[in-house]
């Protein structure tokens, strides 16, 4: 495992560096992006970058982590909506480049699941995953209780997350409550994890990922076995961890 504590004003430029030199080493990388508050920063730097001409991202690919379902692709609040935003738009990456949940309709969750699964096999894996840290230790939607070899599911949300997502929607009655997300067993399959994660409140739990025991209730304490592991923190999250 590698640590890479970072000062709260250089988080970002750090997160984007993990994109950055995943791409310089492969630039049809396959890249399985989270959303969330924690990593849009670093898109945004990595942006920046690919418009001064500092990196090439023409080739990557991209895999969507997670999503809720019932939503529809066009509201702002999926998760589709953000990365389409902060990642598809701006870096121009077009379908056939992209691998992504199509679950408006709840009756297509466990189709879209098979679907990801093998389309992530088709891409011949991936290259890097780049995943936030809930407060309940979840990565994607892998809620707690959940073991290393989970696979791409359809999962009710714990109700941890939805109190931590009623930000983005108005208050914890409008969070969806059911999502898919990409397994811990495919992510651990990654050739490079990395977990990206800011500020005081992520502390405990980020001492948990780290030091505490492997655990199906810390989904991301799992995250060690992966076959390289790095961890972005800031000082915030780090401190006393
Ligand atoms: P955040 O979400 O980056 O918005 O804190 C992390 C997560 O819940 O996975």
């Amino acid at each position: 495992m590698d640590v890479v504590r970072t000062s709260v004003t250089d988080f970002d430029a750090a997160v984007a560096d993990v994109l950055a030199e995943t791409i310089a080493a492969r630039p049809d990388a396959v890249l399985l992006l989270a959303t969330g508050s924690t990593p849009i920063g670093g898109f945004r730097e990595l942006v920046r970058r690919v418009g001064a001409g500092d990196v090439d991202a023409r080739r990557i690919r991209v895999v969507q982590l997670d999503e809720y379902v019932g939503i529809p692709d066009d509201d702002r609040r999926s998760l589709y909506g953000w990365l389409e935003r902060e990642v598809l738009a701006p870096l121009e990456v077009d379908e056939d480049r992209l691998l992504r949940f199509r679950v408006e309709s709840a009756d297509d969750a466990e189709a879209a699941c098979a679907t990801l699964d093998d389309g992530i096999g088709r891409l011949g894996g991936l290259d890097l995953a780049l995943l936030g840290l809930g407060p309940n230790g979840h990565v994607g939607f892998n809620e707690p209780p959940c073991g290393p070899d989970a696979p791409t599911r359809v999962v009710a949300l714990d109700p941890a997350s939805v109190t931590s997502n009623a930000r983005y929607w108005g208050g914890e009655e409008h969070v969806p409550r059911l999502s898919v997300t990409v397994g811990l067993g495919p992510i651990l399959a990654a050739r490079h994890v990395a977990l990206v994660v800011q500020g005081d409140h992520k502390r405990g739990i980020l001492r948990q990922t780290l030091e505490g025991p492997e655990t199906p209730q810390v989904p991301a304490s799992y995250l060690r076995r992966a076959t390289r592991y790095t961890v972005v923190a800031d000082e915030d999250a780090l401190d006393g961890a």
